[in-house]
């Protein structure tokens, strides 16, 4: 069952009614101010920091979900009737209703009592607000007398404080009404230099600041008192709630139309001149004002909504492909990319599912998104790589997260993830491959953000990969510490007490418990080291990495391969994880997919085996689950993994983000047909028919579908925020596809379902465009034949880099 339908023209998932399963979100902005947004108008706005700089409220754990938004209420001040356009809160049914999400905005459009309003949502280029433009038309073949009121219940600024400190912020909350604009200066008064605002393009005929006057005593957001009274109550707000609220009345013509702009925004002054006249409690708002007035200029507003379309054309420009599957073009060329950039914003910190409180930018995640949006924004990978590698510890490791507003690592979420430092190299790898800009290793960076201690990024990485070499344990693996990837394999943390961290906790010393998985991951990435290290120059070091590489890869071999498959790790006894000789998690997915696309096993057969065992014992029509047989109770070896009821999260869901590796893997072994199969059973687009199941958006990854053993297998959670992205793009554009930088050029190596009689695509790679022409007449899987490059055939498969000139290149590829 669907819940709408993509329009990929205009780049849109269109949803036909608002009783989706869960809330089917968007996201506005792309740089400093940002928001989220529901397909009906729900969600929140921050700047820079969904937990330091939270602009409004919203409710997790609400009843119901999705509720707490950018609402809009239309009263008809005749019948007193009043409904929401956007459905919510009110709910009232409307006659139509669609809402749009696009690419960086979001428009709902609905009819109710012949009244059709249509609100569009975006957040301008360059600017720290967020538009609303409400267009409404009489329909009435009589005059129609309308009262507009709009909501926004603002936060305190501090998101968890917000939460919990009611002591204190019931008395804070302060604003200022001037010429209809509301300002929110909650703090203004002390230590804060921001204050945020919501102005209106229309005169308004009352106002509303606080919260419980505008909704009435005992009541909620579905029916205001002053919405149904029809009229604001003009209150000021001092503590308890502060709100915006405008009520605009206006009389409509029959066939009459009218645009009303609203902004909500964030705005900082500097600190010596705060306020209005000087020394005074007022705002200065002379840096402010001409935004606001130029932003309720509705050309100005259109303007800017035409900029964001470009930009977000010139964006996905930079890779568009045609191939004979409608649910791989659209996923490549919108909504993959689209969410690749989300994660570069957002990292896990501010979705849905994550409150914006409890996560910052991870170090492991973050540089894993880089595999999804570097091609789009080199310049930005670039400045997000030095932000991770500056907040490395000296020993080579990491903070597991950092928060954006101040770019500093903490330890909230747990530290000695030994994976962690292994990712800054795959993540600087896949910039220099992209970019070409080697100049990168040499930038100097402090570790810990402490002055005076900076190297040259490439030592960071060198630290990084140390940071393995000296963690190995009994058999030589890398000793996992906190967990590895898998967040929730915590081999060290033996809890028995309620509610204590299962990330923080550790009551083993960690010496013993070793990961395969990590194993892969380092071979994988000495082997990038080396060939950095090479063309620095650095002969001895490239060959001490190499070196290293083909230790760890006997080892892995020796005491890592379980006879079918490879093992996952050995636990705090030295008993295997992962292995056949185990009651429950017997196999997993992460080291299959990690040391194969590591090269180990190519050769010896290995791989074959492996990826046979990945078909037979974890893939599922609704994608490849993490492990199986799941943990059927709580294991204090094994920590928070077995936590999970069987079937969700790291118990055996399919935990989307490691079934790219599998079928990186089969696209490795050659296998087209296998890759692309996997590729299109979580495929959010191929889903869509099954809407009811899957529940979640049909156009973005999520990180979870529910697994076999789970009382909902197929259902899907936690959209948006997943490394899914990322490296699903990877896996489609880079190896199946096969169109893959490389430091000398772009490879073209498709590995494709034989049925393909080949596909198309454009390609931007440094400051040239390739228009990519496959050709499958043999029905292949892979093998380029014959490579031409404007109708002269080069040898091999490699598009050698050639200088930037803007040139377009034709290429025809055929296998
Ligand atoms: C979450 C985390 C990610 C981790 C994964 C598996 O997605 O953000 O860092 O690797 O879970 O536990
Ligand atoms: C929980 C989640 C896991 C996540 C981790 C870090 O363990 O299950 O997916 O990565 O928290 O916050």
């Amino acid at each position: 069952m669907r819940y709408g339908y993509f329009d990929d023209t205009r780049r849109e998932y269109v949803i036909t009614r608002p009783d989706t399963p869960l809330p089917w979100i968007n996201y506005l902005g792309c740089e400093a101010y940002f928001g989220i947004i529901s397909n009906t108008a729900g969600g929140y706005s921050f700047y820079r920091d969904a937990r330091l700089r939270r602009v409004s409220r919203y409710r997790y754990n609400n009843a119901p979900f999705d509720l707490g938004g950018r609402y809009l209420y239309l009263r008809d001040q005749d019948s007193g009737e009043f409904w929401s356009p956007t459905w919510q809160p009110t709910r009232r049914a409307l006659q139509e209703y669609t809402c749009s999400h696009g690419l960086g905005y979001t428009i709902i459009a609905s009819r109710y009592a012949s009244i059709a309003a249509e609100v569009r949502y975006f957040i301008p280029l360059g600017e720290n607000l967020e538009i609303w433009q409400l267009n409404l038309k009489n329909e009435h073949g009589h005059p129609a007398r309308l009262s507009v009121f709009s909501s926004i219940e603002f936060c305190l600024w501090d998101a968890q404080d917000d939460a919990t400190n009611f002591q204190r912020n019931f008395s804070t909350g302060q604003v200022e009404i001037e010429d209809g604009v509301i300002y929110h200066k909650t703090e203004y008064r002390e230590r804060r230099n921001h204050f945020a605002y919501f102005a209106c393009s229309e005169k308004p005929s009352g106002f509303d600041t606080q919260r419980d006057t505008f909704l009435g005593p005992y009541r909620g957001w579905e029916a205001p008192a002053a919405v149904e009274r029809g009229g604001c109550f003009d209150s000021v707000a001092n503590g308890w709630a502060p709100i915006g609220s405008h009520q605009i009345d206006l009389t409509l013509m029959p066939k009459e139309t009218r645009e009303i702009i609203f902004l909500l925004g964030y705005h900082e002054n500097p600190a010596d001149q705060k306020f209005d006249p000087p020394g005074s409690q007022t705002i200065n708002k002379k840096t402010v004002l001409p935004v606001i007035r130029k932003y309720l200029v509705r050309s100005n507003a259109n303007a800017a909504f035409e900029q964001l379309k470009a930009h977000w054309d010139e964006l996905l420009g930079t890779f568009q492909v045609q191939t004979p599957s409608a649910d791989a073009d659209r996923m490549v060329n919108i909504w993959n990319a689209y969410q690749c950039m989300v994660t570069f914003n957002m990292s896990r910190s501010a979705s849905f599912y994550e409150s914006g409180i409890g996560r910052g930018m991870g170090f492991r995640d973050s540089s894993q998104d880089l595999l999804g949006f570097v091609h789009m924004i080199p310049e930005r990978a670039r400045e997000r790589i030095l932000d991770l590698a500056a907040t490395q510890l000296p020993s080579g490791g990491a903070f597991h997260q950092y928060q954006p507003l101040t770019k500093r690592g903490n330890n909230d979420i747990g530290s000695g993830f030994n994976d962690d430092p292994l990712w800054l190299i795959l993540g600087t790898a896949a910039y220099i491959k992209e970019s070409g800009d080697w100049s990168i290793l040499e930038e100097r960076l402090p570790y810990e953000n402490e002055p005076g201690t900076e190297t040259p990024l490439y030592e960071h990485l060198q630290r990084s990969l140390g940071y393995t070499l000296e963690r190995l344990g009994p058999h030589g693996l890398p000793l996992i510490g906190r967990a590895d990837w898998n967040d929730c394999l915590n081999l060290n943390c033996f809890s028995d007490t309620p509610g204590q961290s299962f990330q923080t906790t550790t009551n083993k010393d960690g010496k013993t418990a070793e990961s395969v998985f990590i194993a892969g991951l380092f071979v994988m990435a000495a082997r990038e080291l080396a060939v950095i290290a090479q063309r620095g120059g650095l002969r001895e070091e490239a060959e001490r990495c190499l070196a290293a590489a083909a230790r760890m890869e006997a080892t892995v071999l020796q005491h890592g391969w379980d006879g079918n498959w490879f093992l996952r790790a050995y636990d705090d006894y030295g008993h295997k994880i992962g292995s056949a000789v185990c009651e429950e998690g017997k196999i997993f997915i992460e080291p299959q997919g990690f040391c194969i696309m590591a090269g180990i096993g190519l050769e010896n057969g290995h791989a074959l085996k492996s990826l046979a065992a990945v078909r037979e014992h974890l893939a599922t029509p609704h994608g490849i689950i993490l492990q199986q047989p799941a943990y059927s109770q709580y294991c204090l070896d094994l920590g928070e993994i077995s936590s999970y009821p069987p079937g969700y999260k790291e118990n055996a869901g399919i935990f989307c983000h490691t079934n790219p590796w599998i079928m990186i893997a089969e696209a490795m072994a050659g296998h087209g047909d296998e890759a692309f199969d996997y590729y299109l059973r979580i495929n959010p687009s191929a889903r869509e028919e099954i809407s009811e199941i899957h529940r979640c958006e049909p156009y973005v990854y999520a990180q979870m579908i529910a697994g076999r053993d789970a009382a909902t297998h197929g259902e899907a959670k936690n959209s948006w925020l997943t490394g899914t992205a990322a490296w699903n793009y990877a896996a489609i554009t880079q190896w199946i596809l096969g169109i893959r930088p490389e430091y000398d050029g772009l490879r073209i190596d498709p590995v494709i379902p034989a049925g393909w009689q080949g596909f198309k695509a454009t390609r931007r790679f440094r400051g040239n465009t390739y228009v990519i022409e496959v050709k499958n007449p043999s029905s292949l899987n892979r093998g380029v034949k014959k490579l031409l490059v404007e109708g002269r055939e080069i040898p091999g498969n490699l598009l050698p880099a050639v200088a930037p000139e803007a040139a377009v290149i034709h290429v025809e590829a055929v296998l």
